[in-house]
């Protein structure tokens, strides 16, 4: 067993070279994406600058997310404070069918939220990625997460929002009177609600369901000719989607091959080693891997057991795993017993918790090298300070991920530039921020 733990281990942990290797081959991604020759990252424009904290108003906010769908109407003061006025949300309960299947619900359930008699602005973040025409049009270049309702691919995904509402507007009143008046990423929305109360901060990344980044750039570093920016003329906030770099092909294990094979979403490779969507099936991949090389876990795939179904093990599981410190695992033996696994021996859980543990462990240091790439590509020497805005529920809830990440940090930008990227969480940031881009479209820039 302590052979495979090594060799599991080698696998998961690229050294400090190849890690540097990756940082560089990412920045040169950056480069092609922001002069839109071919690149894996594909730095898809948002027309819209970050907000200067000023901007004032009520608004509602939407944010369609790889698991959850939110509306807020949100006031912002102007002096950098937000207040939610309402909030609600709902679980997505299924991944495809056809557009109407996903946006009718959606307009359906706005209406739950808003005053009947008053007139609303929508800012609306949308967790996939968009090829934007300009801040309130984008086409959806690809679904992402596995999801896969048809007729959105290749469609304006804000018009697709504004025909179901006005479809659900003939019986719903409250939505007779909302326009769609901005369309972001959601990085880019969490990048606006950082920027919204803190002018350092000019990078937003989610680690959720999905993972990807946004960047405030000085437009003289954009190689292509844009569209002017709405609010602030001499920068722009790009779309990253960086969660589709390929560069870390390089360092893909047999495990990370496979379910890439195996899933319906085309590339997105950097994701598939980070997000919330692909820890558990990596984890469910190495088990059954070994456990039929006859190197433990050998009854763990009988016939009820979730570790036979693709998926069956998910990221929420591997965070209850974390969260068991006992000496013989006692708890993570109850839920393999939940789990459909009838007897574990306490050193295959050990080695089990080991696995789950490198393949977080390594998750955490691709966000790292994620933002010590980008922060170096915008600052080189790092002259400037940096606040990362971070949200998504696996950088929020998984046990001991945040430590990592600021770990991998240390060991990428070193101690002396360390306190020059700062990561901050931002709860809700990229529904909030919906609503500030929506502001920012409506007033312009001062
Ligand atoms: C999408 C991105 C999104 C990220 C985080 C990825 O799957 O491609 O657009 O920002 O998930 O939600």
């Amino acid at each position: 067993m302590n052979d495979s733990l090594k060799t599991i281990e080698d696998l998961f942990t690229p050294s400090t070279e190849s890690v540097a290797g990756l940082i560089e081959e990412f920045q040169n991604e950056i480069r092609r994406g922001l002069n839109e020759d071919n690149s894996s990252i594909a730095m898809h424009p948002s027309y819209v600058s970050r907000p200067t904290g000023r901007e004032a108003g009520e608004f509602v906010a939407l944010d369609v997310g790889g698991s959850n769908v939110r509306a807020t109407v949100v006031e912002l003061a102007g002096d950098g404070m937000v207040r939610v006025r309402r909030h609600a949300a709902f679980r997505l309960s299924r991944i495809d069918g056809e557009a109407a299947d996903l946006f009718d619900p959606i307009a359906e359930f706005i209406g739950g939220v808003l005053e009947e008699g008053r007139s609303y602005d929508l800012g609306f973040t949308f967790a996939f990625p968009t090829d934007q025409a300009a801040v309130n049009q984008g086409r959806l270049t690809k679904w992402t997460k596995e999801f896969a309702f048809r007729g959105v691919e290749g469609n304006d995904v804000a018009a697709l929002l504004t025909q179901s509402i006005a479809r659900k507007a003939e019986t719903v009143t409250a939505l007779q009177s909302v326009s769609v008046t901005a369309l972001a990423n959601d990085t880019v929305g969490v990048l606006a609600t950082g920027a919204y109360s803190d002018a350092r901060c000019d990078l937003g990344l989610i680690v959720g369901t999905g993972t990807n980044m946004a960047v405030a750039v000085d437009r003289r570093l954009v190689g292509r000719s844009l569209p002017p920016t709405v609010g602030n003329p001499d920068e722009m906030l790009f779309n990253m989607e960086c969660g589709n770099f390929d560069g870390v092909r390089s360092i893909q294990t047999p495990y990370d091959r496979t379910l890439d094979t195996e899933s319906d979403s085309e590339g997105q490779l950097l994701e598939k080693m980070v997000s919330g969507r692909y820890l558990g099936e990596i984890v469910r991949l190495v088990v059954t891997g070994l456990g039929s090389d006859g190197n433990g876990f050998s009854d763990w795939s009988g016939p009820n057991s979730v570790f036979r179904l693709p998926y069956g093990f998910t990221t929420e599981h591997l965070s209850d795993i974390a969260y068991d410190e006992s000496d013989e695992l006692a708890g993570t033996g109850m839920l393999l017993k939940r789990l459909g696994v009838g007897t574990s021996e306490p050193d295959e859980r050990r080695l089990f918790k080991k696995i789950c543990q490198l393949v977080a462990g390594r998750s955490a240091r691709m966000v790292a090298m994620s933002i010590a790439a980008t922060t170096t590509y915008i600052d080189p020497r790092l002259e400037s300070q940096h606040v990362i805005a971070v949200d998504g529920s696996l950088f929020r809830g998984y046990p001991g991920y945040q430590l990592e990440a600021q770990a991998g940090l240390q060991e990428m930008l070193g101690n002396s530039s360390i306190e020059q990227a700062q990561v901050s969480y931002v709860r809700d940031g990229s529904g909030i921020g919906a609503a500030i881009i929506a502001a920012v479209a409506g007033a312009g820039f001062p």
